[in-house]
């Protein structure tokens, strides 16, 4: 098991350079595959989602070339190979292929696909494109075996926003015959991203960054270069630890509207952040107010936010109260705060905080990626050492984590122990 050793309070100064988004990247591999021309994606976050993915992708026989943040994938020998369960239920995006692929063959054979055990996390809306785009699915002992004739476009009303549907359906319907409508589409800049480079590639996508995208299918995609965009949740989660224990710290390479709904809470707060065009600068403040907070789909406050500022919620002043709108199971970070010292009391989708409280450290252990993050927040804060176990759930959505923080000042340290 890995773990990080953490001595905290020490001031973070410097700077932190965000790196390319995760939910923007594993989107975009599986959507390469719809091309047989070389693609290159640059700005690829070094993190381990991306590692397991190239894995799949060594399944389908796609030949895959890393340089320095930069990935390049031929898909010119693409086969349709199974993608074992072990590898498929380890993060959420695998089932991205699930669509690749039935574009590209129209018939897939994979497993419900994995990711943090936030909540049931069921792919109805996804299985809703599938049928309507003229699919028959059969399910056994969650395998899912999809096929389809041919793939004609419709018109579809996700239940809700969900970005995993949204992008299923943007990447399948991409090659499909007709147009294909998406009601309440989700609205996420990831998504956007995925919509610019396959338009890049000769996809017919408008609508995308509302409620509303219009695909007119295409016969084939060509190749094309794609640099990703800044992650929207590192670059909010290295503010709200700026926010923290920050002293001048600046956030760089972001896009300051991406991370609008936080940067507004943090001044309702208090906080002290000047933004520019695509950077920030914080700096932890005393006297900060307690603010409440909804989680929403984008543009609204992230829900991969929410457990990264919990820790700083416990820093102010007064009752805030936080409302788990999008997951029914994201407070698994709060026994572990209550075990640093925080008063937070959850009941259902609500967690009370009331704060000030101190922080203090302990042994902690990170359940999902985010509330790692959370932990680890408040781990930087904490007067004492702490000690957060089975990290590897960080390390799946935040590059280089030692080197960035070791550069503003932290003190930390990743050590591999038995378990
Ligand atoms: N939902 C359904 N049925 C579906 C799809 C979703 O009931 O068919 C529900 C989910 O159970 C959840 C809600 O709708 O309660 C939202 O799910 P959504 O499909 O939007 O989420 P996702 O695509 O599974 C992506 C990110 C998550 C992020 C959410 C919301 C990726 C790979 N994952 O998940 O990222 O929390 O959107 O923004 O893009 C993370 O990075 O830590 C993370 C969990």
């Amino acid at each position: 098991m890995k773990v990080l050793e953490v001595d905290g309070n020490y001031p973070l100064t410097g700077s932190v350079r965000i790196g390319g988004a995760k939910n923007s990247a594993v989107a975009l591999i599986p959507a390469c595959l719809l091309s047989n021309e070389s693609i290159t994606l640059t700005n690829v976050p070094d993190i381990s989602d991306i590692s397991n993915l190239i894995k799949m992708l060594e399944h389908l026989n796609v030949k895959v070339n890393i340089a320095s943040g930069s990935l390049v994938l031929d898909c010119s020998s693409l086969e349709n190979n199974f993608i074992p369960n072990e590898l498929s239920s380890k993060i959420r995006a695998s089932y991205y292929f699930m669509s690749s692929l039935l574009a590209r063959f129209k018939s897939v054979k994979m497993y419900f696909p994995g990711g943090c055990k936030i909540g049931a996390r069921p792919i109805d809306q996804t299985l809703k494109v599938y049928k309507a785009l003229g699919c028959t699915i059969k399910e056994e002992n969650n395998l899912f075996e999809i096929k389809a004739d041919s793939l004609t476009g419709n018109t579809i009303n996700l239940d809700m926003p969900s970005v995993g549907a949204t992008v299923n359906a943007i990447i399948v319907s991409s090659l499909a015959k007709g147009t294909t409508i998406i009601n309440n589409a989700a609205r996420e800049p990831e998504i956007e991203d995925v919509c610019n480079m396959l338009n890049d590639m000769g996809a017919k996508i408008e609508g995308f960054g509302t409620s509303k995208i219009v695909i007119n299918g295409v016969e084939k995609l060509h190749g094309t270069n794609h640099n990703i965009i800044p992650d929207r949740i590192e670059a909010g989660t290295y503010t709200i630890l700026g926010a923290m224990i920050g002293t001048y710290l600046k956030i760089d390479n972001i896009i300051p509207l991406h991370i609008k709904a936080l940067t507004d809470k943090l001044i309702e707060m208090g906080v002290d952040i000047e933004l520019h065009e695509d950077y920030l600068i914080v700096n932890s403040s005393n006297n900060l107010k307690s603010v409440d907070i909804e989680t929403k789909g984008y543009p609204g406050f992230a829900t991969d936010l929410q457990q990264p500022i919990v820790p700083l919620l416990t820093l102010c002043k007064g009752k805030s109260i936080v409302n788990e709108t999008i997951y029914e199971n994201r407070y698994m970070n709060i026994p572990y705060l209550n075990k640093m010292g925080t008063n937070i009391n959850v009941n259902g989708r609500i967690a009370t905080i009331l704060g000030p409280t101190k922080l203090k450290g302990g042994i902690v252990e990170a359940t999902d990626l985010r509330a790692g993050a959370s932990l680890l927040l408040a781990s930087l804060k904490a007067e004492g050492h702490t000690t957060i176990k089975n990290i590897e759930h960080i390390l799946r959505g935040y590059e280089n984590l030692i080197d960035k923080l070791t550069n503003i000042g932290a003190k930390i340290e990743l050590k591999e122990i038995d378990e």
